[in-house]
């Protein structure tokens, strides 16, 4: 039996944990959605939200996923520009251990800094979006807003495109779906698709036509200029015609395929608003939904000591 302290990463992550997690999610989805809470699970146990980067989905995701289980929640909003890394990360570690903080829930512009405050301090660490290394809970909503719809998480093809060279979400989705077995395309120019970043059960295309070909999946990243040192883009209009999914390009994946994006959207830009909000194929809202299923999941999971 294996256990584990905190989430920092699908790395390190294996199937079975993987299919009990999102179990444990889908029974809090339909907790959600009879409006019921669980407050007693976390009752006297504190979480700390410590965002060192901007957050709208996954901050209030996991405050809700909190007061649903019954913690005390806090929400720390550090502005990065104030902080020169490694001395500030320690100093707040001291701070917040003095704190007796349970469970600690960490986003930052460096990728490795949830992991090098889960040394240093007494509670669990959740990643929620570290630089361009993971964002564990995306991938798990990811897949189980997949798995609710396509009735499995396995064995179905997945197109990730656009900004994959700066996304978490992309090397999060891409360590959980080649371990669950599925087929990954990650499709974009070559300045944001290296065709390095390719590992096992995952292929290059830089040509939306012949990427989408045959899609189950197609989930749309957003253009992370903030990450952005060079001229990666010719203009956001020419990155739009080859790249931005319309209803013609959507028509190169299969007739039901469905379409993700982590959010925030660039319409316009990566996706275009007649998809985004299109009720069929998108599934943009569902995956908001179950992120507070699945972070309620995470809480309860690793404050019960992280058993697989
Ligand atoms: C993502 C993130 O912050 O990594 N957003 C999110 O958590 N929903 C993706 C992004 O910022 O584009």
């Amino acid at each position: 039996m294996a256990s584990f302290k905190h989430l920092l990463g699908i790395e390190g992550l294996n199937p079975v944990a993987v299919t009990n997690l999102l179990d444990l999610a889908e029974s809090y989805a339909l907790l959600n959605r009879s409006g019921k809470t669980q407050r007693d699970l976390l009752r006297g146990r504190t979480l700390i939200n410590l965002f060192f980067e901007d957050s709208t989905r996954t901050r209030t995701s996991f405050e809700l996923a909190g007061r649903r289980l019954g913690a005390d929640v806090v929400n720390m909003s550090v502005a990065t520009s104030s902080v020169t890394k490694g001395e500030t990360l320690l100093d707040t570690a001291a701070t917040l251990n003095a704190m007796n903080c349970d469970l600690l829930v960490v986003r930052h512009n460096r990728s490795g800094a949830p992991a090098l405050l889960a040394q240093k301090v007494g509670a669990s660490v959740i990643n929620a979006g570290d630089g361009t290394h993971e964002h564990p809970t995306q991938a798990l909503l990811d897949a189980l807003t997949m798995r609710r719809n396509k009735g499995r998480i396995s064995g179905l093809t997945v197109a990730i495109c656009g900004d994959v060279a700066h996304s978490r979400v992309a090397r999060s989705n891409i360590l959980l779906l080649t371990m669950m077995g599925n087929f990954v395309r990650l499709i974009g120019p070559p300045t944001l698709v290296p065709g390095n970043i390719a590992t096992s059960g995952v292929e290059v295309f830089h040509d939306m036509k012949k990427g989408l070909e045959g899609a189950d999946i197609v989930m749309m990243l957003r253009l992370q200029k903030e990450r952005m040192t060079g001229g990666l883009i010719p203009s956001m209009r020419e990155f739009f015609a080859y790249y931005g999914l319309d209803r013609k390009k959507l028509s190169y994946a299969k007739p039901d395929a469905l379409v993700l994006h982590p959010g925030p959207m660039n319409r316009g830009v990566e996706i275009d608003s007649a998809v985004a909000d299109d009720a069929v194929r998108s599934r943009i809202t569902e995956q908001v939904e179950m992120g507070v299923a699945v972070r309620m999941a995470v809480l309860d999971w690793l404050a019960r000591g992280g058993v697989v």
